[in-house]
């Protein structure tokens, strides 16, 4: 018997809205062929029914469920097979329903092979493979509506997904419920998404709606999802926007409007963005207070502080961690015990853990992880530097600069300003327009932003006047050296009345 994968019943609510997605003109033609590609206890089925489609068939792969659902709707066709391998002449009108969610690690093994098989990688969800699958069977007209996480708009392994999707016709309708509870016990960030296959050349504009609530019931959604529809405008639970399909220009895909910048320039071109340094073992190689003062002349010169998340106060920083940095300036074991007795007592009671670290080859178990760009960071040593949390789940974009000789964590990434005044940079990086402008540009991981070298350093700073960009400096720095965060909203006021 096979067990199932990654049931979770869909509510009710939930499943008329997507069966209420399907375009008019098939849900009058009395041919319409539907499939669901999964149908557990058949949540889908019975609303298809109800709402008189009489081709549906089903795909379920569990015995159990298929069993369950086969003498419940005993005029329906449901299959007993994998979806993903199965083979059929058949071609469907629309596709619907809620496809499994199963990391590739978490699969079982036959499942990896044929999910490996679909998606070309291994580092891919099980719902992948559906949404592939699935687009292959649709007749060309047809349409696949999913609810799944939203990690295929962003995820690297998932780009081959977005291919397609792209490919093979177009995205009508995106609905981005994020971390609304919508499963029971499951709480992923989910979308509902309308996908039309058609090679036609033309690809009409994509409605957006992204929910403002977390809190939404089910059949709140439902409700205003089709007021929004119709009304073509936000509510007080969704905003609501119109855009181009994604192309090619857009490498990850976001339910955040776009913005525009006309004139402009890229980060990169006046700033150093780079990672921070990861020891891969905090707990070995912080350094409290009371253990300095029980350190030799020779530890107190491996003392390194550094900026992590938690420092990071937006616009300013506040406190430090300290480190002692173990690298290959002591090459053994013997070396360390002997002239760094403290650090070697300290660390060696880790040594079983830290010797199962990921380390390069040429690293001893007692060596930090990663020092990247750490030479780099040197020559930075005295210049002011804007540390930014790589993954923030803050309200407000926390950039926070700070002037001291101080090294960025593996948690942090840092800016260091070269061509432009950092107080201006500072100012313009916490203001509200830029934290939109980024969230456009696909920053987005559930409730958090992620702030990564790649997409910081493309980001596209408007070419302000010379008085603007002063006066922002200004400001910023009034907020910096008195921590007065009330005038945020001049710096927020300045960008915006002056942007294009
Ligand atoms: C998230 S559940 C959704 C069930 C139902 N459609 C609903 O919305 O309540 C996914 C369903 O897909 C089934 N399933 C998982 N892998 C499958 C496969 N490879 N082929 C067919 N069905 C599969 C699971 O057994 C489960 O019933």
């Amino acid at each position: 018997m096979v067990g199932p994968i990654a049931f979770v019943e869909t509510p009710e609510p939930i499943v008329s809205l997507m069966v209420g997605l399907i375009s008019e003109d098939k849900k009058s033609d009395a041919k319409t062929a539907v499939l669901d590609s999964g149908t557990g206890k058949g949540v889908f089925l019975e609303v298809l029914q109800k709402a008189g489609y009489k081709d549906i068939v089903g795909v379920e792969l569990d015995t159990e469920l298929y069993e369950y659902t086969s003498s419940k709707f005993p005029d329906l066709i449901i299959q007993h097979l994998d979806y993903l391998d199965w083979i059929t002449n058949s071609q469907y009108d629309v596709i619907i329903g809620n496809p499994p969610y199963c990391h590739f690690n978490s699969l079982p093994r036959q499942m990896k092979i044929k999910v490996a098989d679909i998606v070309g990688n291994k580092e891919s969800d099980i719902y992948y493979a559906f949404i592939m699958k699935s687009i292959e069977l649709l007749k060309d007209g047809g349409e696949l509506i999913y609810i799944v996480p939203y990690g295929f708009f962003f995820n690297t392994y998932a780009k081959v997904v977005r291919e397609i999707i792209k490919r093979e016709g177009y995205l009508e309708i995106v609905i981005d419920l994020d971390e609304t509870r919508i499963f029971d016990g499951e709480n992923p960030e989910t979308v509902i998404f309308k996908f039309v296959k058609t090679q036609q050349e033309t690809k009409p504009q994509l409605k957006v709606l992204r929910t403002k609530n977390r809190n939404l019931s089910p059949r709140k959604i439902n409700s205003e999802t089709f007021d929004v529809l119709n009304t073509h405008a936000s509510s007080s639970t969704f905003d609501y926007h119109e855009r181009e399909m994604f192309s090619d220009k857009n490498v990850i895909w976001t339910t955040y409007p776009e913005k525009k910048i006309n004139d402009f320039y890229l980060l990169k071109d006046v700033a150093w963005i780079g990672v921070g340094l990861v020891s891969g073992f905090e707990k070995a190689y912080t350094i409290t207070k009371e253990e300095k003062t029980s350190l030799n002349e020779n530890e107190n010169k491996l003392l390194l502080k550094c900026i992590k998340a938690k420092h990071c106060k937006g616009f300013w920083t506040e406190g430090f961690t300290e480190y002692v940095l173990i690298d290959k300036r002591i090459s053994t074991e013997e070396e360390l015990k002997e002239n760094y007795p403290f650090f070697y007592k300290k660390i060696v009671d880790y040594k079983e853990s830290m010797s199962v670290r990921y380390l390069p080859e040429n690293k001893k178990w007692f060596h930090w992880q990663a020092l990247r760009n750490f030479e780099k960071l040197k020559v930075f040593k005295n210049q002011a530097k804007i540390y930014v949390p790589n993954l923030d789940r803050s309200t407000t974009n926390r950039f926070s600069m700070s002037l001291e000789p101080i090294y960025p964590s593996g948690d942090v990434l840092t800016i260091v300003p070269k061509d432009k005044d950092p107080y201006f940079l500072l100012g313009y990086l916490n203001s509200h327009f830029f934290r939109d402008y980024y969230l456009s540009a696909g920053a987005r991981r559930g409730q958090r932003i992620s702030f990564t070298q790649r997409i910081m350093a493309n980001i596209k700073i408007p070419n302000f006047s010379e008085t603007i960009e002063e006066k922002i400096a200004k400001i910023t720095k009034e907020i910096f050296d008195g921590k007065k965060i009330s005038l945020r909203t001049k710096i927020n006021d300045l960008v915006l009345e002056n942007i294009n």
